[in-house]
């Protein structure tokens, strides 16, 4: 089972280990689900393990909740929009996917959630998803805000030193996609590997 977060050292990827291996071991593999969640004394069936409320901000400005996007699917993806590489390359791929969709992928909502709310302000989430496809929604929050929404999605995020940055830091974060059906509800996700085919295959078969 490959765990894709870039940007990340051994260290921090064996300490994230324990919550993202539960998270996508149940996500991967739903026989692993009772086995996980029995110690934890979790007894009801079929209950949502990722995702769930966020209030966040998006890039005109505007407060949203994840209950403004019941109706339609969303396909959620955190990252930052100073990421050197897998964030600009995954978006370009669920840009593409939609594209490819075509009248059908109406029904999904895109949303890229920063886990870097110092420097992606509404403005600068604006300017960034300009680049991509054209119902991209930006959202980002108070770092309080921020920090629930990752949270609620089991998305490890981490900020770390980078002399190469002029801010003095970079993100480290997990790079999956997830897919929240019209009720809200965790449906499956995607590793930034697969290809634009792939995914707009298997979106058209969920959707
Ligand atoms: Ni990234």
């Amino acid at each position: 089972m490959v765990v894709p977060i870039h940007g990340i050292r051994l260290a921090l990827y064996v300490a994230a280990g324990l919550a993202v291996g539960a998270a996508a071991a149940i996500a991967l593999f739903p026989a692993a689900r009772e086995r996980i969640l029995s110690p934890l004394k979790v007894t009801t069936v079929g209950q949502a393990l990722v995702g769930g409320p966020f209030a966040l901000t998006d890039h005109t400005g505007k407060r949203v909740t994840d209950t403004d996007y019941r109706g339609t699917f969303m396909l959620v993806m955190f990252g930052f929009t100073f990421c050197p590489d897998v964030c600009p390359s995954e978006l370009q791929l669920i840009s593409a996917a939609l594209d490819k969709l075509g009248p059908k992928g109406d029904r999904i909502v895109p949303l890229f959630i920063s886990i870097d709310p110092e420097r992606d302000t509404p403005d600068q989430l604006a300017q960034y998803v300009k680049s991509f496809h054209p119902r991209l929604i930006g959202l980002t929050g108070t770092p309080e805000e921020v920090a629930a929404a990752a949270k609620a999605y089991r998305v490890y995020f981490k900020k770390v030193t980078d002399a190469k940055s002029t801010a003095g830091y970079t993100m480290d974060h997990l790079a999956l996609i997830y897919l929240m059906g019209p009720d809200g509800a965790y449906r499956t996700h995607f590793t930034p590997g697969i290809s634009v085919e792939a995914l707009a295959e298997r979106l058209a078969k969920l959707l």
